[in-house]
């Protein structure tokens, strides 16, 4: 399934994320009007943002726009800073038990005084679509099911519609974090890769890149990664999504990965922004039309099947 594989003029074709998620986001449609006879509405996804982190109104604002495209209810909670922890809970605890919500998404980062761990612990297992909690955590480790984590499932779906099987290949994650980093080298364990998880102790970190057949920064440092730590023909998956200065006083977005070098070296890489972004909430609506499907009884819909994701 080569169709979100695209020309760069270089060495590298681009890995193209936006038209990865429209396929994912499809599919959803198709499920979600699927199970909305069985469910008697429409699949519900219920997002809470405290605070005004102005990445966080972004991502929330774009949540928002493509659940309801894929025929979904968005139920939103907007939550001034200084919340306290027992009106957050009350809240949570609200969502957990309101059957005509299959998603719960509390968005991070919290404000500092808010221990998001004990925030995200509340979510009732089977509506938490970020696939955070322990109960879906320890499903991850055990192969068994559960929801699993979006920005890291984007990942390995992107890789294995770039290189069909996975098995085998060897797998370099940079990033040892909770939402990314532990689950994506799981999610790559689990379609049989030889899985190395650096992190920022990693001792000869360049030479341990440069084995990789499958290199997945996750770091948020830009242009970390060097094209001479990518093994020639590899497969590069950045996860970083860093805001940079760019000429004329403005900013843009830019990877952990020298991405004009890595051009010339790399067989497939994601560009950022357009890559991996695009694919966490296109992972969240099929984790939200799942949660939906399994807390009615229902099969999986075949569309959102087919997808084969992780
Ligand atoms: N903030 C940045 N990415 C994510 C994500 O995947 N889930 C949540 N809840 N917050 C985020």
């Amino acid at each position: 399934m080569s169709h979100i594989l695209k020309d760069s003029g270089a060495r590298a074709q681009l890995i193209d994320g936006k038209a990865g998620a429209a396929l994912v986001d499809a599919a959803v449609k198709v499920a979600a009007a699927e199970l909305t006879p069985a469910l008697g509405r429409t699949p519900a996804l219920a997002v809470v943002l405290v605070g005004d982190d102005p990445a966080s109104q972004v991502y929330v604002r774009n949540k928002i726009r493509r659940t309801e495209a894929a025929g979904m209810t968005s139920i939103e909670h907007r939550l001034p800073a200084d919340t306290s922890r027992d009106t957050l809970l009350r809240l949570i605890e609200q969502l957990n038990n309101d059957d005509a919500v299959d998603g719960i998404l509390v968005q991070l980062p919290l404000p500092d005084h808010l221990n998001a761990a004990e925030i995200v612990e509340a979510i009732d297992p089977f509506k938490d679509v970020d696939g955070l909690t322990a109960h879906n955590a320890g499903a991850l480790v055990q192969g068994a099911t559960g929801l699993r984590a979006c920005t890291p499932s984007g990942c390995v779906w992107l890789a294995k519609q770039a290189l069909g099987d996975l098995t085998g290949k060897s797998v370099v994650v940079i990033g040892r974090s909770i939402l990314v980093g532990k689950p994506a080298a799981l999610l790559f364990l689990a379609e049989n890769c030889t899985v190395t998880l650096a992190h920022s102790r990693t001792r000869n970190l360049a030479e341990i890149c440069a084995k990789a057949d499958i290199l997945v920064p996750a770091v948020g440092r830009p242009h970390m990664v060097k094209a001479s730590w990518i093994k020639p023909g590899a497969t590069v998956i950045d996860v970083g999504i860093n805001r940079i200065d760019a000429e004329g006083g403005k900013s843009r977005l830019t990877g952990d990965v020298d991405f004009d070098q890595a051009l010339k070296v790399a067989d497939q890489i994601t560009p950022v922004p357009g890559g991996v972004g695009p694919m966490t909430i296109a992972i969240l609506l099929a984790n939200t039309c799942t949660a939906a499907a399994r807390r009615a009884g229902q099969p999986l819909p075949a569309a959102l099947a087919e997808l084969d994701l992780p």
